[in-house]
């Protein structure tokens, strides 16, 4: 049966995808990996380690992943806190402290997803939701593992749609990619058995007002702390993204598409990403590979939406009422 790896940045939709997993009794999930991403690598640990806690699955091992992007250069979390709030998570937690990380320390995750991959190879379903850095951490510390795994579902990139940073008329890139632009490059060309899971596809599975309303109703801890902290998520998107009802559900798509397969339609790509000019971070079709006929990585460019809500609001809603 599939072993799922998480790697996040959490993160108000990576909460969700969390909340997805712990709900979900299919597959193990042998493990999760937090990096900075949206907000400060320790804040992110912290975040996770509370979504699994209210979730009911604390078991599972938390590890920490980069604390910068490959470059080293620190990142300004102001524009992820426009969208997660302080923290991460809209605002429901404080600043994480030293207690909180216990042992953890930034980039063990690299050494921990090798000895998953060794562990598990082709069983396992590595779903990542935040900046591509720690898988190029991998892939640099140990390239054989791409032929090892069995599918990395990517949350990241958007090829036929605008992307999700900047002003409306210079969106080019999504916000993971912009994380760590080198990172994406070096990830999309390689022989992973990458599925691209970009805005194409989660810009249409929303979360909507109703939805909130529901959660609140359904009224446990768990469910009421995830209403919290989408409140300010929920009120970036009206404010930066006004043509959608709701916000999106990026992460948490990734997620149940490694479990469900079917709910997505592919196409094979060989895939890259600009890393410089004014196209910088736009994934894309590698033109020098294209007449390549063997082909590692796909890209989602359509997604069944009922069958998404179906598989996502039913499993954590029944699991967030015993919780
Ligand atoms: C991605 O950026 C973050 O805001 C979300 O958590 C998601 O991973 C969407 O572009
Ligand atoms: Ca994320």
């Amino acid at each position: 049966s599939k072993k799922i790896l998480y790697s996040c940045d959490t993160g108000v939709d990576d909460a969700l995808a969390l909340a997805y997993l712990a709900a979900q009794e299919e597959c193990e999930v042998v493990g999760v990996t937090c990096s900075y991403g949206m907000s400060y690598v320790g804040d992110v640990f912290r975040n996770t380690k509370e979504v699994l806690r209210l979730c009911g699955k604390p078991e599972i091992p938390i590890v920490m992943g980069s604390e910068t992007p490959l470059s080293g250069e620190h990142i300004d979390f102001s524009g992820g806190s426009k969208f997660h709030g302080m923290s991460g998570i809209g605002g429901v937690l404080p600043p994480s402290t030293p207690e909180d990380w216990g042992d953890a320390k930034p980039e063990d995750a690299t050494d921990f997803i090798i000895e998953m991959i060794e562990t598990y190879g082709k069983e396992l379903y590595w779903v990542t939701s935040g900046p591509m850095t720690d898988i190029a951490r991998v892939l640099r510390k140990d390239p054989s593992v791409a032929e090892k795994v069995g599918a990395v579902y990517i949350m990241g990139g958007a090829l036929a749609t605008p992307g999700n940073v900047g002003n409306v008329m210079e969106v080019v890139m999504e916000a993971n990619v912009r994380l760590d632009v080198k990172a994406c490059y070096e990830v999309l060309t390689s022989k992973l058995p990458v599925v691209l899971v970009g805005l194409d596809v989660t810009r249409k599975t929303l979360f909507t007002y109703e939805d909130h309303e529901r959660w609140h109703t359904i009224g446990t801890e768990s469910a009421l702390f995830l209403y919290e902290s989408l409140k300010h998520y929920l009120g970036a998107y009206k404010q930066f993204h006004p043509y959608l009802n709701g916000c999106g559900l990026h992460d948490p798509l990734a997620a149940v598409a490694a479990i469900h397969p079917e709910i997505l339609t592919t196409i094979p790509m060989h895939l890259t990403c600009f890393t410089e000019g004014p196209l910088r971070g736009r994934t894309t079709e590698d033109v020098w590979r294209c007449n390549d006929p063997e082909y590692s990585m796909k890209a989602a460019m359509f997604v069944d939406v009922k069958a998404f809500q179906n598989e996502f609001f039913g499993k954590v809603e029944a699991m967030l009422r015993n919780h």
